[in-house]
């Protein structure tokens, strides 16, 4: 798919872009987790971060921010802020009370590893590290910068966003909801994290127009939703093994998915209309450069795990 006439990026381009961008990431997130931390909650906390995942939250506020030239320490704060509070959500998202998974990111869940009040607390303390990174003392990133970026943080993450969407499907086990409330499920509890994340980016840019605030805002809407339909597609489709994380779960715990409710072609067609939906929100952001952005969105859609 070109978009007016700009070549996609192909596997290698989307590297080339991201190995350095995700080594600056590791880096910085090995610097500031769990350091310092007492007893073996230090030791959660970066079993629960480091040497796993897809960094795709990270990606998404770093192809934001260039696209819109933002300030590139408050990106990468940005990013690993983001990534903290993912990795919060995985590790209270595996608990028992939850869904109970003890396999992620190919290895024991935290719980498993650390018991459950370290897990516990392992993610609250990610939570609040990604605010204290957020507010640093003593660097040139401007208040007005950081509170945007704790107010859309602290939104994605909140009975708004995350922890929300959390609730509603916990109290979805076992029922049929109608495409509109697994639509508003999907949004809340995966969605908003990455719809934050790029708003997060776009927030480190300097007079970034409303036009383009707007079109990266149902961008990461478009792509956002699309990932956790993916998400659902991937849990009947893929193996353990490729994961990560135990398949077949969705099923096995009666939860409502793009799957249950439409099939999985129906679920395929939705994730590519969402693609499409992610692509013109683009074409009408008025940046010169959305290469990265794009090939992002293919890369939620088209993702084998
Ligand atoms: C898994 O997210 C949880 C969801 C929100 C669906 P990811 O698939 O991004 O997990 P990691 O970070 O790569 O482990
Ligand atoms: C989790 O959704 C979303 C979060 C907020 C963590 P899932 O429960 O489907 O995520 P996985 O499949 O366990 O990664
Ligand atoms: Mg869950
Ligand atoms: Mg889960
Ligand atoms: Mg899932």
């Amino acid at each position: 798919m070109t978009v007016a006439g700009i070549p996609r990026w192909d596997a290698a381009r989307l590297a080339a872009w991201s190995e350095p961008l995700l080594a600056r990431v590791e880096s910085a997130l090995s610097g500031w987790v769990g350091v310092d931390a007492p007893v073996q909650l230090g030791d959660a906390m970066r079993y629960a971060v480091l040497d796993g995942g897809k960094r795709l939250r990270p990606l998404l506020v770093l192809a934001a921010s260039e696209a819109v030239d933002g300030d590139a320490d408050a990106a990468l704060r940005a990013a690993c802020a983001v990534e903290l509070i993912h990795a919060y959500s995985l590790v209270h998202d595996d608990l028992p009370c939850m869904d109970n998974d003890v396999l992620r990111r190919g290895k024991p869940t935290v719980h498993v590893k650390f018991g459950e009040a370290d897990a516990l607390l392992a993610g609250d303390a990610l939570q609040a590290l990604a605010f204290e990174l957020l507010t640093p003392d003593g660097t040139g990133i401007s208040p007005v910068v950081q509170a945007s970026l704790c107010r859309l943080l602290a939104r994605a993450a909140g009975s708004q966003g995350m922890a929300g969407g959390q609730a509603i499907d916990l109290a979805s086990v076992g029922l049929a909801l109608s495409e509109a409330e697994l639509r508003n499920m999907h949004r809340l509890k995966t969605g908003a994290l990455l719809q934050g994340s790029v708003e997060m980016g776009a927030a480190c840019g300097r007079g970034v127009a409303p036009v383009t605030l707007a079109a990266l805002r149902d961008y990461g809407a478009a792509v956002g939703l699309a990932f956790q339909v993916v998400d659902d597609i991937l849990d009947v489709t893929a193996d353990s093994a490729t994961l990560g994380k135990t398949a077949g779960k969705d099923a096995a715990s009666d939860k409502p998915t793009y799957v249950s409710l439409l099939g999985l072609d129906g679920a395929r067609a939705e994730a590519r209309r969402l693609l499409a939906q992610a692509l013109d929100a683009l074409e009408r952001s008025e940046l010169a450069d959305t290469g990265a952005l794009r090939a992002l969105a293919h890369m939620v859609v088209d993702r084998d795990r």
